[in-house]
């Protein structure tokens, strides 16, 4: 799935800036208290590798290489992949890829214990000297979506190259940056912490599903179920998964952006069931009429905002708020009063729903994306089919998604006179006409929100601070600032199977993040720029070392 698309600062705020001028210029003073925090910086006394990581050139050479030759494995994924234990051909590429991740990463395969989950899915484990802490565990995926034959001719250089265009420090190729760059950065940051002869305190876990972007049923599920025979419910402390990272905000003005919750989902699976015959004999609506009447009827009734201030966006939007230098003075009081005002609340949820850039965060969206109906156009058809995707706002539920969806297959059997089954269960007898069948395919609930306070996300936001202000950015320019909010994902990553292992999921890649490469991810040119990549490996190479150090209290 495509992380994050729209969620990029400068797009997020033009938005808002566009919005704010229905409102009009006050006073230029806020009174709230700031509530965009800038973390105290975590320094490690363990850091040996942070300035070859993030400034050698014969490290950053390596790095690409490394990066490269894992792009250039096409581990494509489809909709619907085979058991791997009835078809493992289908999932021959990925073989390739875990021969050449032993052989890039010697270390962590001679150190490391490895094992295979459901054939294809990776586990590494590395032992901590202290059983009794939690461990830390940092996801990927290791397939890929294909290439759109159509988009071939747009891309720059070809799409499982992994070239190197130095011009632009990017390195192109489908999984450069959705993800195969995540999990390269992981194993970079674990394989140079092993040859600096660094011992872990805390188990350390790199956990690789292979089908993530058909749903992870057959990796990262089984995975999960493995660390949950492990460990025990709740028994990792802290989890990393895909997700964007740093986002800028102005001049020497970042905002890392840590989604600690994603959205939900359901599929509506709909049948219109009616008569058939020969279409000189029509009844007034086909079975294709009545549903295009109730697609309409869906549509013209798209669910309303679901917005409050524990909304994780609100994280994000404060900062925005505070220190973006584009957010007119009238607006930026509409965000932060909001903490306080319930009017002012509601307004801003209005303000964000009636944001095309933004809405997608606010309410539950709804998509007919699949339709099928009639085979002759002289015979009537007996049945139409459509399905409707849905990703469930945070405040609402797949029960109240599935409440509306009754509402309008009752109204539509009602004025067409036709039965209703909903789930199997009858609601309205069937006539002679027919009846309407619906069933719920696959659901999730909104995600459970992670902490965006206390010890961990002091961990985590106390590694960014002291990474990206004092390592990387400190000794060229103290000016610098760097905040870190809450967010929100409008997609499902492989970290909705990992609910019952841990309560605290944070979706981040811990690097600069741009808008253009967010809008790559699935599409033509998909890339990543070295720098950027190099800093997720020296962040995760910091919060390694910051968790042993400051965080043994966790447990
Ligand atoms: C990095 O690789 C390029 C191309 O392979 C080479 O020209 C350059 O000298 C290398 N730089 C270093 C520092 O090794
Ligand atoms: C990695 O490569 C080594 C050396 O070729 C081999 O002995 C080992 O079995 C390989 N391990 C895996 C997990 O493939
Ligand atoms: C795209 O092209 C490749 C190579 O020509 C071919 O193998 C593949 O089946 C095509 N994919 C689709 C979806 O048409
Ligand atoms: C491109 O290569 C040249 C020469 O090797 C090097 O000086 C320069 O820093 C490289 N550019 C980037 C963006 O890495
Ligand atoms: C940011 O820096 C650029 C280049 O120095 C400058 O042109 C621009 O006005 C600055 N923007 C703000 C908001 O300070
Ligand atoms: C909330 O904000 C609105 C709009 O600025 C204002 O009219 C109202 O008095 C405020 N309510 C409270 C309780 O402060
Ligand atoms: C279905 O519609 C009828 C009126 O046409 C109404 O009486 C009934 O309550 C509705 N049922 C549901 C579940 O919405
Ligand atoms: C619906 O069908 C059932 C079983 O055939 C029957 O008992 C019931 O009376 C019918 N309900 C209506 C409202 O016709
Ligand atoms: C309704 O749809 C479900 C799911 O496709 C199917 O299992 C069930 O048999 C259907 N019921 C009727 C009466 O068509
Ligand atoms: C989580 O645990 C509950 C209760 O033990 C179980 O019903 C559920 O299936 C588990 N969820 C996953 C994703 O494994
Ligand atoms: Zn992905």
């Amino acid at each position: 799935m495509a992380i994050f698309k729209q969620l990029s600062t400068t797009l997020a705020f033009s938005a808002l800036a566009l919005s704010a001028a229905i409102y009009p210029r006050e006073d230029d003073t806020i009174s709230t208290k700031p509530a965009c925090v800038k973390a105290d910086a975590l320094v490690p006394s363990f850091q040996k590798s942070i300035d070859t990581i993030l400034f050698d050139a014969d490290y950053k050479n390596a790095s690409i290489e490394r990066l490269s030759g894992a792009v250039q494995i096409p581990t494509l994924m489809d909709d619907d992949p085979p058991n791997p234990e009835e078809d493992p051909d289908y999932y021959s590429e990925f073989i390739t890829l875990h021969n050449y991740l032993n052989e890039t990463f010697p270390l962590i395969h001679k150190n490391l214990k490895l094992e295979f989950i459901n054939t294809f899915g990776l586990l590494y484990t590395w032992t901590g000297s202290d059983a009794s802490l939690k461990p830390m565990l940092f996801t990927a995926h290791q397939d890929v979506v294909p290439v759109n034959n159509d988009t071939i001719d747009d891309w720059s250089f070809p799409s499982f190259s992994g070239h190197y265009d130095n011009k632009t420090d990017s390195l192109y190729g489908r999984g450069s940056f959705d993800v195969k760059n995540l999990m390269i950065a992981h194993m970079e940051a674990v394989e140079k912490l092993l040859e600096d002869g660094y011992q872990t305190d805390r188990t350390v876990l790199l956990a690789y599903g292979f089908d993530e972007e058909a749903g992870g049923s057959w990796g990262a599920k089984y995975i999960a179920n493995h660390l949950e025979k492990e460990y025990g419910q709740g028994g990792i402390m802290v989890m990393f998964d895909e997700g964007p990272g740093l986002v800028k905000l102005g001049n020497n003005t970042y905002v890392a952006a840590i989604p600690n919750a994603e959205k939900g989902y359901l599929d509506a699976e709909v049948t219109i069931n009616g008569v058939g015959g020969h279409s000189s004999s029509p009844p007034a609506h086909t079975t294709i009429g009545v549903a295009a009447s109730m697609i309409t009827s869906l549509e013209d009734n798209p669910p309303f905002f679901s917005f409050n201030i524990e909304n994780p966006l609100y994280g994000f939007i404060t900062c925005a708020a505070e220190y973006s230098t584009l957010l007119p003075m009238s607006m930026k009081k509409v965000v932060l009063g909001a903490s306080t005002n319930k009017t002012l609340e509601n307004l801003l949820g209005l303000t964000l729903f009636t944001t095309e850039l933004t809405k997608n965060y606010v309410t539950t969206t709804q998509a007919v994306d699949l339709i099928d109906g009639g085979l002759k156009a002289n015979a009537l058809p007996e049945t139409t089919e459509f399905t409707t995707n849905y990703r469930i706002a945070y405040g609402s539920s797949v029960a109240n998604t599935k409440k509306r969806f009754l509402k309008y297959a009752n109204l539509t059997a009602a004025s067409f006179g036709y039965g209703l089954i909903v789930d199997n269960k009858q609601i309205i007898n069937t006539t002679s006409l027919g009846y309407i069948n619906v069933s719920y395919v696959a659901s999730l609930e909104p995600s459970p929100v992670s902490p965006s306070s206390g010890p961990t996300w002091d961990l985590l936001t106390g590694t960014i601070q002291n990474l990206f202000v004092n390592d990387l950015w400190g000794p060229q320019n103290l000016d610098n600032n760097v905040y870190s909010a809450s967010a929100i994902v409008t997609t499902n990553t492989d970290s909705r199977h990992y609910w019952n292992v841990t309560d605290t999921i944070y979706r981040f890649i811990g690097a600069v993040t741009s808008p253009t490469i967010l809008e790559t991810i699935h599409s033509a040119d998909e890339h990543v720029i070295m720098d950027n990549h190099l800093q997720s490996v020296a962040f995760f190479y910091e919060f390694i070392v910051n968790t042993n150090e400051h965080g043994q209290e966790i447990k």
